[in-house]
């Protein structure tokens, strides 16, 4: 058998993608609630269009999404009955602290997390918490300007303090910041930095980098002082870059594309700042702040396991003739002429999937999770609303293959896989409902329109085998 007996299948989602209720029960306001679908989303997203309210003339999807707020428990138990060993969820950073810097805790949005947690447990699913997954309240964005402001590391840290406290026995693993590496692509959503017409972008991303390393760092100091059994990962936005040709100066592009990414991880599970990083930094300008006892706490509190998301690999050149890019998860990549691509343009490579776990494991030796993985598609439902979703199967059957090399072949050490959109979902990039990973159909659309009643979809039977025969069984029949 190639995985491990306790090997973590599940599904993965996003409290800001999933749950709506964005008003409820003393929540307060995140940037993740005021980025709107359209064409004003990716400028806001990264940063450069300010949007820190509603406003009349756009739509926001996060603010209802899916309703998981109320529907939490019919969803759940569907999950149980798909087999899950776990469910990747976030916590809303805003439901706990409401304005993120106040010293004491919204007890209703303690509550609403830790019935979760114990309806997941109900159902035998271990529960995996991001702690960060793209949220901040509006508050610290206004107040502090965000994560640029050492004091969010603070305010973190009572998070941490508040969360490790009040789940102890409920919850075991946790991811410190969701796709750390995405600071550097979608700044605003990713860790609510809005840029002005005179700061220095890189040397912001940056500093702000600095201070969600030392948030990780203290998470992972005081989840193991809560409780020993607490195992802390970090979580990349991964995808190994390509040469696009056998020039050294493409490999030398790809190499230092990856480093970009690795930095993060270095950082976090090496526990030093590695020293490529630091030439570039001094080379580019950038002075960062980095105060006494910084260096000691990276390098004592380094992460349990490293976790990541992998949707493509990615291409780079330096040949401005070949610099036809393609669509992929907010970074842009070259094409890769020998893939096929998602209706998104997303680039479909699964032994890019063996090739990155490969690559991070070298580089780590430490046990992996795979947290998202997944295809974002149209699905057109029946008049009984079933969908019949072959080309997901296909997708992550491949994928799962390519895993099982991996871990059969290789001898990469995997704890788990779970899934992005498990359930339906809003889409991170676009703010559409059309953008569909789930084996859980949700009956609304992308002005939110529709019932939201859940339908499971044909993966959903088929993820149910998979998992029951660990991974043995990835036929489509
Ligand atoms: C990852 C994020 O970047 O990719 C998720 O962690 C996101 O939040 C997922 O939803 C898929 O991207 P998208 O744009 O298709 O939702």
């Amino acid at each position: 058998m190639a995985f491990r007996k306790d090997f973590l299948w599940g599904g993965a989602t996003a409290a800001n993608q999933c749950e709506g209720g964005y008003d409820k029960d003393g929540r307060g306001l995140a940037n993740v609630d005021v980025v709107p679908i359209g064409e004003d989303r990716l400028p806001i997203i990264t940063g450069q269009k300010k949007s820190f309210d509603f406003d009349d003339d756009h739509f926001y999807p996060a603010k209802e999404a899916i309703d998981m707020y109320h529907r939490y428990k019919e969803d759940i138990a569907l999950f149980g009955e798909m087999g899950f060993k776990t469910y990747r969820l976030s916590i809303a950073w805003s439901r706990i602290f409401p304005k993120g810097d106040e010293t004491e805790p919204n007890e209703a949005g303690l509550q609403f997390y830790e019935d979760l947690f114990k309806e997941c447990h109900k159902h035998g699913i271990e529960p995996l918490v991001t702690i960060t997954h793209f949220d901040c309240p509006m508050h610290l964005v206004e107040k502090y300007g965000a994560w640029r402001s050492r004091e969010l590391v603070g305010f973190y840290e009572n998070l941490c303090h508040v969360i490790f406290n009040r789940y102890k026995g409920l919850v075991k693993y946790w991811l410190t910041f969701n796709e750390i590496n995405m600071i550097l692509h979608a700044p605003f959503m990713g860790a609510g930095l809005y840029f002005e017409e005179d700061d220095n972008v890189e040397q912001v991303k940056y500093q702000s980098a600095h201070h969600e390393l030392l948030a990780s760092a203290i998470a992972t100091k005081i989840a193991h002082e809560v409780d020993p059994e607490n195992k802390v990962g970090c979580m990349l936005a991964a995808g190994a870059y390509y040469p696009y040709t056998s020039n050294p100066k493409d490999v030398w592009a790809s190499r230092q594309a990856d480093r970009e990414n690795y930095f993060f991880i270095d950082v976090q599970s090496r526990g030093e700042y590695p020293q490529y990083a630091l030439k570039k930094l001094e080379r580019a300008g950038i002075e960062l702040d980095i105060r006494d006892g910084d260096l000691e706490l990276l390098k004592e509190n380094t992460v349990d396991f490293v976790s990541f998301s992998y949707y493509s690999s990615r291409v780079a050149t330096t040949d401005p003739k070949l610099l036809e890019k393609t669509a992929g998860n907010i970074f842009e990549s070259v094409k890769n002429p020998y893939l096929e691509a998602s209706e998104w343009g997303w680039q479909i490579d699964p032994l890019g999937l063996r090739i990155t776990l490969n690559d991070i494991y070298d580089r780590y030796q430490k046990p992996l999770f795979i947290v998202e993985n997944g295809l974002g598609a149209v699905d057109t439902p029946d008049e009984n609303g079933y969908v019949q979703d072959d080309y997901r199967i296909n997708y992550l059957a491949e994928h799962i293959k390519a895993m099982k090399d991996a871990v059969e072949l290789d001898g990469v050490d995997l704890l788990g896989y779970t899934t992005w959109g498990c359930i339906d979902l809003v889409s991170a990039g676009t703010g559409e409902m059309k953008k569909r990973y789930g084996f859980i159909y949700v009956d609304r659309d992308n002005e939110g329109h529709g019932t939201l009643k859940r339908t499971k979809k044909k993966s959903f039977d088929w993820y149910k085998k998979v998992i029951a025969t660990n991974g043995e069984d990835l036929s489509n029949d």
